[in-house]
């Protein structure tokens, strides 16, 4: 069963046929190479990024969620404010897809604690999509936003809008994510000394809010709450 929010996304493709595709896809997102099968952790259970964002449990499945919402206010801005036509169905299906590797990059060990795989030494996430989706047969276009999904720091700048549109709405929620989780860090740090340690989204907001609401003890107080939330959970 696809997960919900991914599904919600592949729904708003109208075009049958890619939006069958995509979905085949999503069902089975394994890479297969010289002859071995490499599956990663679930979207579910997979982080969006190991080091800079979304770097825990559900990461992967937030990033796209968020990637998508910023997406499509894009495509409403490039529409409605510059006059601009943008495809819809290849920016929900480069959105859906321009990750979809990210996990076969991706071990979880039984404490839940992830590290770079063995195929993660051989070849990127971009990599590894793009081979895919032309093994796969997908359109040129959408293979293009995959690839160019790293703007200036991958193999290929977005060359259409629709690659545009998905490209900086990558790097937006990345950076908004990325940077919300190294503040929470920061002030969690300088309040107990020691810090907080693999924070996700929900606690690292709660802390910046936090900090900003009722200052320093807010965050001491906020860290105490969570860590009893965290051990309640464990019990
Ligand atoms: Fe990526
Ligand atoms: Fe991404």
């Amino acid at each position: 069963m696809l997960n919900a929010k991914l599904k919600e996304i592949v729904e708003e493709i109208h075009n049958s046929e890619l939006r069958a595709k995509v979905g085949d896809f999503l069902e089975n997102p394994t890479f297969s190479l010289d002859g071995k099968l490499y599956t990663g952790p679930s979207f579910e259970a997979s982080p969006g990024g190991l080091a800079h964002h979304h770097t825990y449990q559900g990461g992967y499945v937030e990033h796209v969620w968020a990637t998508w919402k910023i997406a499509v206010a894009l495509c409403d801005v490039a529409e409605q404010v510059y006059g601009g036509k943008v495809d819809r169905d290849l920016v929900a299906a480069g959105v859906l897809l321009h990750d979809i590797f990210k996990p076969v990059t991706y071990t979880m060990n039984e404490k839940g604690e992830f590290a770079s795989s063995p195929l993660a030494d051989y070849l990127d996430h971009i990599s590894l999509a793009t081979a895919e989706l032309v093994r796969r047969n997908f359109p040129a276009e959408l293979v293009h936003i995959v690839a160019a999904h790293y703007g200036s720091y991958g193999p290929i700048r977005p060359r259409t809008i629709e690659a545009l549109v998905v490209h900086l709405a990558d790097n937006v929620d990345s950076q908004l994510n990325g940077q919300v989780l190294d503040a929470a860090w920061y002030l969690t740090r300088k309040a107990t000394g020691e810090g907080l340690a693999k924070m996700n989204s929900k606690e690292a907001f709660e802390v910046v809010r936090a900090k900003a609401n009722e200052g320093w003890n807010g965050v001491q107080t906020t860290v105490d709450k969570i860590n009893q939330e965290r051990k309640s959970q464990k019990t």
